[in-house]
């Protein structure tokens, strides 16, 4: 795999003040804590590019990086995180879902989810949404590392099944690990193959 050239832009509250839309656009989406940092790190091979913590809750901007001079990757803020206050959360969603519907350039939202939990309501209300708002999204499952290969097989089977009662076709799936690098070369080609169709 080739060097990845990534560099951190700006990180805002607000869609409108961030970067001219001129790239297209993938940003990573998730629970607080699901992993999307780390992810970020692992894609780009910067160990340090997004900030990562065991605490909840740590990325609370709009952060874009640009990544080989043609692409911009962003890292967002969790949804769902119960510890802050009710009107901090509503906040945080607002920011979140105004990027969503306004950015024109996102070409593809990346929805992490833990492996390791059963289909959460959040995430499903949250995938629905998207459904209703036409934003296209792809389904990312962290941690991998933390599950045998079997319990892997039989975690994406289920949530397969469960999505399968509500929707009639999948997105593509991907099942990561960001701490074994696990995952990352299939999503940089899905998204060097949107970019170029
Ligand atoms: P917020 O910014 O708070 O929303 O969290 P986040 O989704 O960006 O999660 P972050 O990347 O900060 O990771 C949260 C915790 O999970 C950290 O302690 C990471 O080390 C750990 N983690 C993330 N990805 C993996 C993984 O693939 N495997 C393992 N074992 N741990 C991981
Ligand atoms: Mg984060």
């Amino acid at each position: 795999m080739a060097q990845i050239n990534a560099k951190f832009v700006t990180s805002n509250t607000d869609f409108k003040n961030c970067p001219p839309a001129r790239f297209p656009e993938f940003a990573f989406i998730g629970r607080s804590n699901v992993g999307k940092s780390s992810l970020i790190n692992s894609l780009t091979f910067h160990k340090g590019l997004a900030k990562t913590s065991q605490t909840p809750g740590k990325t609370q901007l709009i952060n874009h990086f640009i990544i080989d001079e043609k692409w911009y990757l962003v890292d967002l803020p969790g949804y769902g995180f119960a510890k802050v206050s009710k009107e901090k959360r509503k906040e945080f969603e607002k920011m979140i879902f105004d990027y969503l519907i306004h950015r024109e350039n996102l070409t593809c939202l990346f929805v992490l989810v833990d492996i390791r939990l059963k289909p959460q309501a959040v995430d499903i209300e949250f995938m629905n949404r998207m459904v209703e708002d036409e934003i296209p999204f792809y389904i990312v499952f962290t941690k991998a590392d933390k599950l045998s290969q079997k319990q892997v097989n039989e975690s994406v089977d289920l949530y397969k099944n469960f999505l399968l009662e509500m929707w009639d076709e999948l997105p593509p799936i991907f099942i990561t690990s960001a701490e074994k690098h696990v995952g990352r070369e299939d999503i940089l080609k899905s998204i060097e193959q949107l970019i170029q169709s």
